[in-house]
């Protein structure tokens, strides 16, 4: 079973709603005319509207219980036979070659790829999918030096949404180690009966930060030159205080 299967559903209802990066994505894919690779796409946040604006998606997770969702998604939106989805683990899985204008790591993603040579490993895969002229997007959280240091492991109360009429309450707690760049994340969901007592679904993973010039020497290492780093979805400059740490690069082909 894989890390997000059992709270796949929990995840979908969560996210769903949550479209600040989609006006980014649809103008990328705008420029490069597709087909489109949403690497590491869960349940189909991104890859479904792209789908219902015309684009060829193919979506690739770990997750086969995210990667029902999409599909089921995918069919109530009539956007079924643009959509090609893979089940596999982004650092082996087999992509048609050359194959995409545009490929994608949405909203951390990358950040679940703990060791350098996962991070090179999928960077492999995307660069093997991209088309000579193609453009990869990484869309990471910018580390926040000071945040980092005061991250203790309290769980706090994170938001509250619904799934299926419930009520869910979600908690994070999130300690974190500078020097092996890495946040031990824990998400607790706790779905409220009506008269029970709520149901908890928990998680726990590690997400490894890369800093600025750290990703431009794993993206050089992996055949890519970077062309452009953003600071938001809006392509501010990218500082200290950005939120968002957006690479866009190009494979570099000998
Ligand atoms: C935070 S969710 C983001 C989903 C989607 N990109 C979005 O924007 O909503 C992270 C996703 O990455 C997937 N994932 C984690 N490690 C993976 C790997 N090595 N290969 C493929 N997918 C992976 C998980 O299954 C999960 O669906």
């Amino acid at each position: 079973m894989s890390l997000y299967d059992p709270i796949a559903r929990l995840y979908d209802a969560e996210t769903r709603s949550y479209l600040d990066d989609l006006g980014f994505y649809l103008e990328m894919a705008r420029r490069t005319g597709g087909p489109l690779l949403d690497a590491m796409c869960g349940s189909g946040r991104l890859l479904i509207p792209l789908a219902e604006q015309g684009y060829a998606v193919t979506g690739c997770d770990l997750s086969p219980a995210m990667l029902e969702l999409a599909q089921a998604r995918a069919a109530a939106a009539g956007v079924a036979p643009q959509v090609t989805l893979v089940a596999g683990d982004l650092c082996r899985v087999s992509l048609p070659e050359q194959q995409f204008s545009l490929a994608f790591v949405a909203i951390n993603s990358f950040m679940h790829l703990e060791r350098t040579r996962d991070q090179l490993a999928a960077l492999a895969t995307l660069h093997h999918a991209l088309q000579a002229d193609g453009v990869l997007i990484l869309d990471l959280l910018n580390p926040d030096p000071i945040t980092i240091v005061q991250d203790d492991n309290r769980l706090l109360v994170d938001k509250t949404f619904t799934l299926d009429g419930q009520q869910v309450l979600k908690l994070v707690a999130s300690s974190s180690d500078p020097a092996s760049q890495i946040s031990q994340m824990t998400y607790i969901y706790d779905v409220q009966g009506e008269h029970a007592p709520p149901r908890r679904s928990l998680i726990q993973f590690a997400l490894r930060w890369v800093h600025r010039y750290e990703l431009e020497h794993l993206l050089h290492r992996a055949g890519f030159a970077l062309r452009a780093v953003y600071g938001s979805y809006d392509l501010d400059e990218y500082t200290s205080t950005s939120e968002r740490l957006i690479a866009l690069a190009v494979p570099q082909r000998s």
